[in-house]
């Protein structure tokens, strides 16, 4: 298994990173703690967290973080500057005053099946699954469970009365 990307660019941190063949990484990347299949595109300006799993042959488009206890599967587009979040009411600080650490919060695991694609600027709540093959609109809020196949948009991301094209 390659300990690196297959291409070279300048400006990327990579930092104990599970590889597959062929991954293309670009520049002014922050990857930490995550794995990487086959094939996949991770483009500039993406950060991707400890914990976080991404399938073969994905593109992630610029902008884009991704945290701990997201499972990305195979064939996943993921647009330009989408959010995943893993915890659903953040706080700074625990009781007594200090910084939170790891044990002072639930992590929330999210689910993308394959073949799904998530709109530029969507945000994908905590704790949901987009089902295969589905379709997340462009600015989408996900708050629940997206059907494998369907297409959502909007705030909070519904199905449409009428389906889209
Ligand atoms: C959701 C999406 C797949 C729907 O495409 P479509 O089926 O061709 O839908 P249409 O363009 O015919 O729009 C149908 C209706 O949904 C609305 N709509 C479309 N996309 C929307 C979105 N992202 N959020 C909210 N409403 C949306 C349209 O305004 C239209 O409403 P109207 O009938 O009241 O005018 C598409 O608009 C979208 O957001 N794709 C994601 C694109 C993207 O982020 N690409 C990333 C790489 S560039």
């Amino acid at each position: 298994m390659p300990d690196a990307p297959s291409n070279d660019a300048p400006y990327r941190l990579i930092d104990d990173v599970e590889f597959g063949e062929n991954v293309v990484v670009y520049s002014f990347t922050n990857l930490y703690g995550c794995s990487i299949g086959d094939d996949t595109r991770i483009g500039t300006f993406v950060e991707i967290q400890r914990g976080a799993r991404i399938g073969a042959a994905c593109k992630i488009q610029s902008h884009t973080f991704i945290c701990d206890g997201i499972t990305i599967g195979d064939g996943v587009f993921v647009g330009h500057g989408v959010m995943f979040i893993n915890d659903k009411r953040p706080r700074a600080t625990a009781d007594g005053g200090a910084l939170q650490t790891e044990d002072d919060w639930e992590l929330l695991e999210t689910t993308i099946e394959d073949g799904a694609s998530l709109g530029s600027g969507s945000v994908i709540l905590g704790g949901v699954t987009v089902g295969a093959g589905a379709i997340v609109g462009a600015g989408a809020v996900v708050t629940r469970d997206v059907p494998a196949g369907a297409t959502v948009a909007g705030v909070p991301a519904r199905v449409p009365d009428s389906s889209f094209a």
